[in-house]
This record gives structure tokens, sequence and C-alpha cells, in this order.
């Protein structure tokens, strides 16, 4: 087992810090501390103090808040980056591949998509059946037959 690197307090930063270094609120910066995404430690006074490294997570998350990414996509590209310890380059290489395979897939949804869109708009025909945008894959298909409503 890896030891865990202990931060010098000139190290952490307040979470007033995180969210004026970052331009993210504070309350975003809790709720993605629920989520797993970031973490901080305790001062004794129970205030949160984030390691230094808590803002390239941040950055990141911007950046993917930016482009229409999910937070669990960016869960995901950050499952085997160490939180509780500084993160490697080697760790930082690894989540940008698993985070370039994430972009590839969304890229390639998009294009698909882009196609039956220019499709259906000249269609309109609203079939459950023929219509992969209103039932990709069939997916009714396996609920049961009959009519389906139209998700709104
Ligand atoms: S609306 Fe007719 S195929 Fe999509």
């Amino acid at each position: 087992m890896v030891a865990e690197r202990m931060h010098s307090p000139e190290e952490l930063l307040s979470v007033g810090e995180m969210s004026r270094r970052t331009g993210v609120p504070v309350s975003s910066l809790h709720y993605y501390e629920g989520l797993g995404l970031i973490a901080s430690q305790r001062t004794a006074g129970n205030q949160r103090r984030y390691p230094r490294h808590m803002l390239r997570r941040v950055a990141l998350i911007s950046v993917a808040k930016r482009l229409g990414i999910p937070l669990d996509d960016v869960r995901d590209a950050f499952a085997d980056v160490p939180l509780s310890t500084m993160p490697s380059h080697e760790d930082w290489q690894r989540a940008s591949r698993q985070w370039k395979k994430t972009l590839e897939q969304r890229r390639r949804g998009i294009e698909r998509l882009e196609q039956e869109l220019t499709g259906c708009i000249g269609c309109g025909c609203l079939s459950m059946k023929a219509c992969n945008l209103l039932n990709p894959d069939d997916e009714l298909g396996e609920t049961g037959t009959g009519a389906r409503r139209v998700p709104v």
C-alpha cells in the first residue's frame, strides 16, 4: 500500500479560494465533492481544505460541462486518478486516454443522430417502427405490443 502524501497547510485551499480560482460556485464545489469528483480535508474546526491538485480536477469538470459531457462520464474518466494523493503524470495520461475514448463515442453518436435527424425532418411520420430517433433500436418493442406514448 502506498502511503498517502500529507499536504502542508500552504498547499491547501479554502472552499472560497477554490471558488475564486476556478470560477466555480461554492455550492457546485460541494456538489462535486458529494459526487466524489473532488475531495477535501477537514481542519480542526471542521472547515474544508482542498489540496491544490484539486484545481486541475475542477478545471476539467468545467471544460466537460461546457462541452455538455455528463458528470457520470467525468467520473468514469477520473476513476483511476487518485483522489487522496497527488496524481502522477501517468495518472493524468491514462485519464486523458479514457476521456478521448468517451469523446470519440460521443462524437460518433452525435454524427449518427445528425444523419437520422436530417431524414426525420424531411419525413415527420413519427412511426415507432420506422423512426430510429423516436424508438432507437426498437427499445419500446421490448416492453410489449401496442401503442406507446412519445415522451415529452
Ligand atoms: S420521423 Fe419518420 S423516420 Fe423519423
